[in-house]
């Protein structure tokens, strides 16, 4: 759509309003520290912090490792099925405050079988309050498997075999977890077969890893869009080809800056990214430990890389050409963006 001219002073309005995708949120992530000690609480948990003051005085990351170790930490108070449908519900009712529209969400179940959570649990808690999500906050919402890749293949193999009953109930597979030493080819195997069964594929790769790991996530796990992705700008014949075949990386900005990927935002890769034609896309990854969710995110890299309202549009259009919705879904959303932004200039 060719857009019409919209005077800057609209830009935090617009940035609020419009309708967009989230496609990179570890549910897991959105547990505040509340909740964390209020179903700490209910399910008769000790933690090693003593109030919520404490535990937010630790997210002081250096790394991704530093926040994975808190990050799984607070996952152990996650028990019932209950618990799961509460923490992706409290999350659908902030992301329907930013005019999230459609949401896709990765949830980590290796962290809660190892604890003795049953697959069923986990999965049918969330996907309930995805469908609540659809008919109470008119957003849509699928769910994302993701394997840790710290763990073995076999273990993926075992996670896999255990989720397949539960086949219904998620439309895709992802990689994510520590990822220095911890390359693609590990899993190509078990993502071989996702692909035979169907199911969506995507990868972290290049959050801090090399440029090299986000060319073996699409050669070797034949991944549709790779998450974060940012090192792909240190290679230049990869960003032509993440521009060329139209692969959308999903950026979380305010997360790179708390794990050091970058010092700050104003040093964030997305301007030259969406310069070189990519289909980048702004997502909050895990806003309880980060400092925002998606309209935070959009707000605080909208001020810090000094973008526009056309930028706006792009990254809430990218958004839905790279979620999982079918063509009829994605253009009826595409739709609404466009007429949502004529409205906007008048
Ligand atoms: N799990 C949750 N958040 C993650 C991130 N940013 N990178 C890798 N694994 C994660
Ligand atoms: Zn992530």
């Amino acid at each position: 759509m060719k857009l019409p001219p919209i005077p800057a002073e609209r830009l935090p309005g617009l940035l609020q309003a419009m309708p967009k995708a989230e496609l990179h949120i570890h549910i897991e992530g959105s547990l505040e520290p509340e909740m964390i000690f209020a179903l700490a609480q209910r399910n008769r948990v000790r933690l090693p912090y003593d109030s919520v003051q404490a535990l937010r005085a630790a997210y002081a990351f250096t790394n991704l490792q530093s926040f994975l170790d808190i990050y799984y930490a607070g996952a152990s108070v996650l028990i019932q099925e209950q618990d799961f449908y509460d923490m992706a519900w409290a999350y659908f009712k902030k992301a329907a405050t930013d005019n999230v529209v459609h949401a896709e969400l990765f949830f980590d179940p290796q962290t809660h079988t190892s604890r003795g959570v049953a697959m069923a649990t986990v999965i049918l808690g969330l996907s309930r309050a995805c469908q609540d999500a659809r008919t109470r906050l008119g957003i849509s919402a699928s769910l994302i498997l993701c394997f840790l890749r710290h763990l073995s293949e076999d273990e993926a193999f075992a996670t896999l075999e255990q989720a397949l009953p539960l086949r219904e109930h998620f439309i895709g597979v992802g990689l994510d977890s520590s990822e220095v030493g911890h390359p693609p080819e590990k899993f190509a195997r078990v993502f071989q077969r996702c692909g035979a069964l169907g199911l969506h594929r995507v990868a972290h790769a290049g959050e801090e890893g090399p440029p090299a790991y986000i060319q073996t996530a699409l050669d070797l796990l034949g991944v549709e869009r790779i998450d974060h992705g940012v090192q792909a700008v240190n290679d230049p014949v990869l960003m032509q080809r993440l521009a060329q075949q139209r692969i959308p990386l999903t950026v979380c900005p305010l997360s790179n800056v708390k794990l050091c990927v970058y010092p700050d935002l104003r040093s964030h890769s997305l301007k030259a990214l969406l310069d070189a034609g990519i289909v980048a896309t702004i997502n909050s990854d895990d806003p309880a430990y980060f400092g925002g969710y998606m309209n935070q995110n959009f707000r605080e890299t909208f001020a810090a890389l000094e973008l526009q309202a056309s930028h706006a549009y792009t990254l809430a259009r990218n958004s839905f050409e790279a979620s999982f919705l079918d063509a009829g879904d994605k253009a009826g959303l595409i739709g609404r963006l466009d007429h949502f932004f004529e409205g906007a200039a008048a």
